[in-house]
């Protein structure tokens, strides 16, 4: 496949998602051609599964049998298709997600877990992660007021804090592909941070310097 697959993590109120719509116009003014989706969603048929994932009570099996569904469908019908096509795909959040929520979060069983992304994936891996690393103290502050929580958002600093010590044993296993930013960091410097790597593992043309400051200057959310 001749794309990169680039995929954004973090906990709940890291910031990720804000820079995704940034990094794309970037990237897209810098002439690749880019798909911006998200997960879990991304399809119809996984958006479907989203809005249960996120707002109906389920046992952890459950939880973890739908969104490796709904990322079934998201790579059969998107991510595969758009790769083969040459596309820089941009994820917010993918497969590390379900380890360190589920996983990690709700103490589900990282071996089935791993059959589940071994049937799902198959052979694909991300190009790069982008982990947003955050106290969790910190993320709940700026999510505080900010719209209604759904059922991850509503959990408690201790969820969070598995969820995030998950996320940096996945990076500490793989740190080749894993990029860890400062989220605590001003925004500016966090997209600063950001465009640097992308910039390293796209090697992008020179005028991609301009565009991102230019970008930056506009000011990223
Ligand atoms: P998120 O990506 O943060 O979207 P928004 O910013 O619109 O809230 O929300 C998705 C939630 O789903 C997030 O709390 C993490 C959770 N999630 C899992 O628990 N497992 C997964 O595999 C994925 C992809 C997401």
């Amino acid at each position: 496949m001749s794309g990169y697959l680039i995929t954004f993590e973090g906990i709940d109120g890291a910031g990720k998602s804000s820079h995704i719509g940034a990094i794309g116009e970037v990237l897209q003014r810098a002439g690749r051609t880019v798909t911006t989706t998200r997960e879990p969603g991304g399809t119809p048929l996984a958006e479907k599964l989203r809005t249960m994932i996120l707002n109906d009570a389920m046992d952890p099996m459950t939880e973890a049998l739908m969104v490796f569904a709904a990322r079934r469908d998201h790579i059969q019908q998107v991510i595969r298709p758009a790769l083969e096509n040459g596309h820089v795909v941009l994820c917010d959040r993918f497969t590390d997600s379900t380890f360190a929520y589920q996983g990690h979060g709700r103490g589900f069983s990282h071996d089935i877990l791993a059959t589940l992304e071994g049937w799902v994936l198959a052979d694909l891996k991300p190009n790069m992660t982008l982990l947003y690393d955050l106290e969790p103290a910190v993320a709940a502050r700026r999510l505080a007021g900010a719209r209604a929580p759904d059922r991850f958002e509503s959990e408690q600093a201790s969820f969070f804090n598995k969820v995030r010590a998950g996320y940096l044993q996945r990076a500490a296993v793989d740190p080749d592909r894993f990029v860890i930013l400062d989220a605590d960091k001003p925004k500016d410097l966090v997209w600063a941070d950001l465009m640097g790597q992308v910039e390293k593992i796209l090697g992008l043309p020179s005028t991609f310097n301009e565009l991102y400051l230019q970008r930056s200057f506009e000011g990223c959310v």
